[in-house]
């Protein structure tokens, strides 16, 4: 590994222990995939807990977490590689795959059916036995070491039929279904990450629970725990309990009025 490829991977390394509280199994089956060279597909609504995963998953294996936040542009280029200009030479730059594909690293490719689709023509010749990376525009096959990783996620509730993923890209994946946690440890969550008393935690886990019934009424998606630890935030921050629900959680989760105001009467039968 050269000097350039060690700077470049400083800043993926998680030298603290990430604070992660497993609903289940998921850290023997995400370290035995690991074991066994398997690639990782995460699913699960938004803030459940899936990029903690894989942090803790990446400080405990040791290695390197190189992730990319996909989108409807995200070509192939952008996770191999491309050529740039720098005083009108050329070089070339690894992208975010290539390095953690040659350094041994975790590559965490996150909403992965957002990407373009020909990005699955490198994913998958990671994905199966022959475990390589194609470089095609500098003629390289990496061969990925065995502690390279490649874990991507996505929300089957965003998914159109279009976008699903293919079975023959599904199927090569160790898969872990996460949700949002039970209440009595997502209350132990909210206590750990934001500081909040019992009492207050355990009301603010009801909320958001209360939030995730109303899917079936029209809500496209519950308050996640995140945003139960950003509306504590801002009651820490000494917003008062009302107006932090309302800016914290309820507003950011839909623009029709008659589910805010089922929100809002949430809000005052608890506080
Ligand atoms: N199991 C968990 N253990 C610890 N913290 C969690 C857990 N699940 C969710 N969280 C908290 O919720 C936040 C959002 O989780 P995150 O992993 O970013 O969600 P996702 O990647 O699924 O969108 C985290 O920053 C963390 O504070
Ligand atoms: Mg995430």
């Amino acid at each position: 590994m050269n000097n350039a490829m060690e700077c470049r991977l400083e800043e993926h390394r998680i030298s603290v222990e990430p604070f992660f509280l497993p609903r289940a199994n998921e850290i023997e089956i995400g370290l035995a995939a690991s074991v066994n060279h398997l690639p990782l597909l995460l699913k699960g609504p938004t803030g459940c807990g899936k990029t903690r995963f894989m942090q803790y998953l990446a400080w405990r294996l040791n290695r390197p977490l190189i992730t990319v936040s996909c989108h409807d542009d995200l070509s192939t280029s952008d996770l191999v590689g491309r050529y740039l200009v720098k005083k009108n030479e050329a070089f070339w730059q690894d992208g975010p795959l290539t390095l953690a594909v040659r350094a041994g690293a975790i590559c965490y490719l996150d909403e992965i059916v957002e990407a373009r689709k020909d990005t699955t023509v490198v994913i998958h010749p990671l994905t199966d036995d022959r475990r390589e990376l194609p470089v095609e525009k500098i003629g390289k096959l990496y061969a990925a070491p065995p502690e390279f990783m490649l874990a991507v996620s996505y929300n089957p509730g965003y998914q159109s039929v279009l976008k699903d993923l293919k079975p023959s890209t599904r199927q090569r994946f160790v898969s872990l279904s996460f949700d949002y946690p039970p209440a009595e440890l997502e209350k132990q969550i909210v206590m750990r990450e934001s500081g909040i008393d019992e009492k207050n935690a355990i009301q603010m886990v009801k909320l958001a629970a209360m939030t995730r019934s109303l899917k079936e009424s029209g809500l496209a998606e519950g308050a996640s725990t995140r945003l139960i630890i950003q509306t504590v935030m801002l009651i820490k921050a000494g917003i008062d309990t009302v107006s932090a629900c309302r800016s914290g959680m309820i507003e950011s989760l839909t623009d029709d009025p008659e589910l805010l105001a089922a929100m809002d009467e949430m809000i005052f039968s608890l506080f």
